[in-house]
């Protein structure tokens, strides 16, 4: 099966526009009216009638090319995000390198939690050499403090948030490779936009319990990247 071209991709989730508001683009800061101001490789002519498109779900509209140039600086995986409200078109997936999830319920609640056990989430990644979707192709990684610990309790809503941890570990989106914001240490293994509980009794790093609010943010977290209720029962 023959991949989609990047304009491809970007057409499949446009409408048309026949006259351009008299706004900005907010990916290049040029008029809609006006050519895209990016200029980069790979930038083509487009014709008129294609040079502004409104994106079809959010209604939020940018030069065609600047879509299509915001596409390339990303994993390419045949999904857009719209970068003014997060609306996510197709199955939005990360840079996560390979490695394992596993997990198993340990019988102790967690602080907050007294009524149910607890799962704790088990990540393993190995080191590994950076592939063309991270940050520096071919250069190595490193992967700090695995295997990972992480601690949800054995509720309906925990059970829950753990069914869809398992469909953004599939989709690649737990980790990413980068930059550690508590390190400084670049080409690493970091978390990638999902909260997790790493601490399991107390709570010396924030990353403990009790945290009344913590599923529901998870929750949130999960669906700015895609991924909802509906997704935990198909899969
Ligand atoms: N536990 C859980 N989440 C954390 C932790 C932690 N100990 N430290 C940071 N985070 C969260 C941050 O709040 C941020 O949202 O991860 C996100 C990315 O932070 P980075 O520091 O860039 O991530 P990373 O380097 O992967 O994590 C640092 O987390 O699990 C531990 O062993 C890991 O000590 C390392 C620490
Ligand atoms: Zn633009």
């Amino acid at each position: 099966r023959k991949g989609k071209t990047p304009e491809e991709v970007v057409k499949k989730y446009l409408q048309k526009v026949k006259s351009p508001p008299e706004e900005d683009c907010t990916i290049c800061m040029e008029p809609l009216g006006g050519p895209s101001g990016y200029k980069g490789p790979g930038v083509g002519p487009v014709s008129r009638a294609e040079s502004v498109g409104r994106l079809a779900q959010c209604g939020h509209q940018y030069h065609f090319q600047c879509l299509v140039a915001m596409y390339n600086n990303g994993n390419k995986d045949g999904s857009l995000q719209c970068p003014t409200c997060k609306a996510i078109y197709g199955v939005k997936t990360g840079n996560q390198p390979a490695g394992k999830m596993e997990y198993h319920v340990i019988p102790h609640s967690l602080p907050g939690h007294p009524d149910c056990k607890t799962v704790r989430i088990i990540y393993n990644i190995p080191p590994g050499i950076q592939g063309p979707e991270h940050p520096n192709p071919g250069k190595p990684f490193t992967a700090r403090g695995f295997p990972r610990h992480c601690y949800l309790p054995d509720s309906e809503k925990g059970r829950k948030v753990l069914r869809l941890l398992l469909v953004a570990w599939d989709r690649r989106l737990i980790f990413s490779v980068g930059t550690s914001s508590t390190t400084g240490e670049s080409d690493t293994v970091i978390w990638n936009e999902v909260h997790h509980k790493t601490e399991f009794g107390s709570n010396l790093t924030g990353h403990g319990f009790p945290d009344p609010g913590h599923l529901d943010n998870v929750l949130e977290e999960l669906r700015a990247q895609g991924i909802t209720e509906d997704d935990g029962l198909m899969e």
